[in-house]
């Protein structure tokens, strides 16, 4: 049997915050489309990570922010003046967690393991959403792909992990809600558990996780 993790890391973007939760704090001034308007941004953000990443060009994440809310909007035809965009932008900034996210990462800690977001987002982002969920206190680090110069899936991301606690891979518990994420975290050597709240499809049957779960809280029988 393997070994029980130690080390438990999170993506942050829809595991353990809320993407869509900035759009749904304006559905009366966007509309009937504001769910098709916050699918388009999170979907286009994602995109614009992976080509920049393929073609070797450096991006911020909150540049990437920008600019997929602004083509989510263009996508709707549009939200009058620039201050309901503005408000989307600061949405963002101080995204929702999760509801049990806070308990989860207490008890992991608590078991005596380490916890750590693995994300995209830029130090200042994370700390914005990581302050504003009040989850501070009950994680040991936050870690953004800038330090590694590129975005995930690349595997200089995973390293970050590796090399901050200086540990095994086959030692990490890593979770994400995306797919792919979470396929190219087993491909690297880290135990998965695939976050799936919406209820997705099963995908990447070559890199399967180790565990599906459909919110976090079953991470705290693996310690
Ligand atoms: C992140 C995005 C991919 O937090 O969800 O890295």
């Amino acid at each position: 049997m393997a070994p029980a993790p130690r080390h438990f890391v999170f993506d942050a973007y829809g595991t353990l915050f809320d993407v869509h939760s900035a759009a749904a704090r304006y559905t009366d001034d966007i509309g009937p489309t504001w769910e098709r308007l916050s699918q388009t941004w999170r979907a286009k953000h994602l995109e614009y990570t992976w080509i920049y990443a393929q073609i070797g060009q450096r991006k911020s994440f909150w540049e990437l922010t920008e600019r997929s809310l602004d083509f989510a909007i263009a996508s709707v035809g549009g939200l009058g003046d620039d201050s309901l965009r503005n408000k989307l932008l600061d949405a963002y900034m101080t995204l929702g967690a999760y509801p049990e996210v806070r308990e989860v990462l207490g008890g992991l800690k608590g078991a005596g393991c380490t916890t750590a977001i693995l994300s995209n987002g830029d130090p200042d982002m994370l700390e914005a959403a990581i302050g504003s969920a009040g989850l501070g206190d009950v994680l040991d680090a936050s870690l953004s792909v800038v330090d590694a110069g590129v975005f995930k899936p690349n595997f200089k991301v995973y390293d970050l992990v590796v090399d901050r606690f200086g540990c095994e891979r086959a030692s990490v518990s890593f979770q994400s809600s995306n797919r792919w994420d979470a396929a190219a975290a087993k491909a690297y050597g880290f135990g998965v558990c695939w976050i799936n709240r919406a209820g997705q499809p099963a995908e990447y049957p070559d890199l399967a996780p180790d565990h599906t779960l459909d919110n976090l809280r079953p991470l705290l029988e693996l310690v």
